[in-house]
C-alpha cells in the first residue's frame, strides 16, 4: 500500500529529538525554529514527559469514557489554574479541528441558533464546521459548502457591528491568526466581539490551538492582548475578573501535548452539560491525560510563560533591525517575519545550509518562527545569525 500523498514534503527524516533539535537518520543536526507547526512546546522528548507518559503505560494506556479517569479531573484542575480559567469546564478530544468541531456544536445546542461569524484569513481545521469557518476554498469539498457561514473583515469592528446577529450562535475568532500569517487581532476588536457577542446571545470562541498554551508570553494570547496592566502576575487569576471579556470558549490543541494527540474545549459555566451532547472514543485517555499534565506542570515548573515572551521580545527586535525584513509581527514565541520577497528561497537556504526549520504560512511573503517554548538564547542566535547570512546572500545579489 502507497500513503495518499497529501503534503509536500522536505527531503529529511527525523530519527531523534532533544529539546529544540532534531536529528535525521544520517547524524545530521536540525534546529527546530518550527516545534512541528507549534506543537512542540516543553521541547522534544523531555525527561519528565517521557517518564511520565512511559509510568502511565506500564500502569494502564487506555479504557472508554464510560469509567472514571481521575487523571482527567487532575488534568481540568490544573488547566484551570494555569490558564486563569478555574472555574470553567474541560471536554477533552483528539486534534484542533474535532476541539473547533466541539465548540462550534455545544455553541448551537446552547443557543439553538445557526449561523457562525468567522475572519477572512482564518484556519479552524479540516472537519466538516471547522473548515467550513475556514477562509480557504480551497480546502472546502462541495458537501462543506455551508450557508450558515459569514466571513468578516478581520479587526473590522465596525463590519462586526453592521451585522445584525439574527440567528447568530457563535463568533470564532484565533487568538493569533497562524495559517493566515500571524495576524494579531486588536484588544478593541476582541472587546468588539465579546460586546456584540453578549448584546445578540451569541456565544465567543477563541481557538488558542495555535497560539496558547504559553506561547505568546500569556498562557492565552486573548488574555496577552486584552491584559489591562501591564507586568501583571503569570497567570492572572481568575483571569475573568479583569473586566468580564472572557470568552464563552476556548479551543486548544496542538502545545498542550507536546506532540501526543489531545485537545481540549474550554467551556464557561454558563453553558450546562447533558449526557450524550458531546462524545468521544479517544478523548481523555489515560496516556493523552498523563502528556497533558506533565506539559502543564513543565510549563509551570520551568516558568515557560515568562521565557516566551523574554525570548520572543529578544528575536523580534532583532529580527526588525535585519534590512530585507518588511514588518515583524507576533507576540512571545509566534512570530511572523513578512519580507519583501516570497519566503520559500528563504527557507529553504535556511534548512539545507543552516539545518533550521522554519514554518511557511498562506501570506506567501511570510515566515512563521514557532520554536519549543524552551528554546534558549544561545539558540535563538545561531537562528538570528544564520537568517540574517541567508537574508543578506538571498535579497541582495553579489556585486
Ligand atoms: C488555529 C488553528 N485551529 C485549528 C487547527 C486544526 O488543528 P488540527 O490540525 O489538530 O486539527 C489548526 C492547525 O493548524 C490551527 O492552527
Amino acid at each position: 500500500m502507497n500513503l495518499f500523498d497529501v503534503y509536500p514534503l522536505f527531503d529529511i527524516t527525523p530519527v531523534n529529538a532533544q529539546g529544540c533539535y532534531l536529528w535525521d537518520k544520517n547524524g545530521t543536526k536540525y534546529l527546530d525554529m518550527y516545534g512541528g507547526h507549534a506543537v512542540i512546546s516543553i521541547g522534544h522528548s523531555h525527561p519528565y514527559y517521557v517518564k511520565t507518559i512511559s509510568e502511565q503505560l506500564e500502569k494502564i494506556g487506555f479504557y472508554s469514557n464510560s469509567v472514571k479517569i481521575p487523571l482527567q479531573e487532575e488534568l481540568a484542575h490544573k488547566l484551570g489554574e494555569l490558564s486563569g480559567y478555574p472555574d470553567y469546564q474541560l471536554f477533552l478530544c483528539n486534534s484542533g479541528a474535532e476541539a473547533n468541531e466541539n465548540a462550534l456544536k455545544l455553541a448551537s445546542f446552547h443557543n439553538k441558533k445557526k449561523r457562525i461569524i468567522a475572519f477572512n484569513k482564518s484556519f479552524h481545521g479540516r472537519t466538516s464546521l471547522a473548515v467550513a469557518a475556514t477562509d480557504d476554498k480551497s480546502i472546502h469539498a462541495p458537501v462543506n459548502e455551508n450557508e450558515n457561514i459569514i466571513f468578516l473583515q478581520f479587526n473590522d469592528v465596525e463590519a462586526l457591528q453592521r451585522e445584525n446577529g439574527n440567528d447568530v450562535c457563535a463568533v470564532i475568532i484565533e487568538g493569533i491568526q497562524g495559517v493566515g500569517g500571524v495576524n494579531i487581532p486588536t484588544n478593541e476588536f476582541l472587546k468588539a466581539i465579546r460586546s456584540w457577542c453578549t448584546q445578540h446571545g451569541a456565544l465567543m470562541i477563541l481557538d488558542e490551538i495555535q497560539s496558547g498554551y504559553g506561547r505568546s508570553g500569556k498562557f492565552f494570547a486573548h488574555q496577552a492582548i486584552l491584559s489591562v496592566k501591564e507586568n501583571s502576575p503569570d497567570p492572572p487569576l481568575p483571569w475573568r475578573g479583569r473586566g468580564g471579556e472572557a470568552p464563552d470558549i476556548i479551543t486548544v490543541a496542538k502545545g498542550m501535548g507536546n506532540g501526543f494527540p489531545v485537545a481540549g474545549v474550554l467551556i464557561s459555566p454558563e453553558i450546562k452539560p447533558k449526557h450524550g451532547m458531546l462524545g468521544t472514543t479517544f478523548g481523555g485517555n489515560y496516556l493523552a491525560c498523563a502528556a497533558a499534565i506533565a506539559v502543564l506542570d513543565v510549563i509551570k515548573n520551568e516558568k515557560l510563560i515568562q521565557h516566551s515572551t523574554e525570548i520572543g521580545n529578544y528575536l523580534m527586535n532583532k529580527i526588525s533591525a535585519f534590512e530585507s525584513v518588511r514588518e515583524v509581527r507576533g507576540l512571545g514565541l509566534m512570530i511572523g517575519v513578512e519580507l519583501e520577497i516570497p519566503s520559500a528561497t528563504i527557507r529553504t537556504e535556511l534548512l539545507n545550509k543552516h539545518h533550521i526549520l522554519t514554518g511557511s504560512s498562506s501570506n506567501k511573503n511570510t515566515i512563521r518562527i514557532l520554536p519549543p517554548l524552551t528554546i534558549t538564547q544561545q539558540e535563538a542566535d545561531i537562528f538570528l545569525n544564520a537568517f540574517k547570512q541567508v537574508l543578506k546572500t538571498t535579497m541582495i545579489p553579489a556585486q
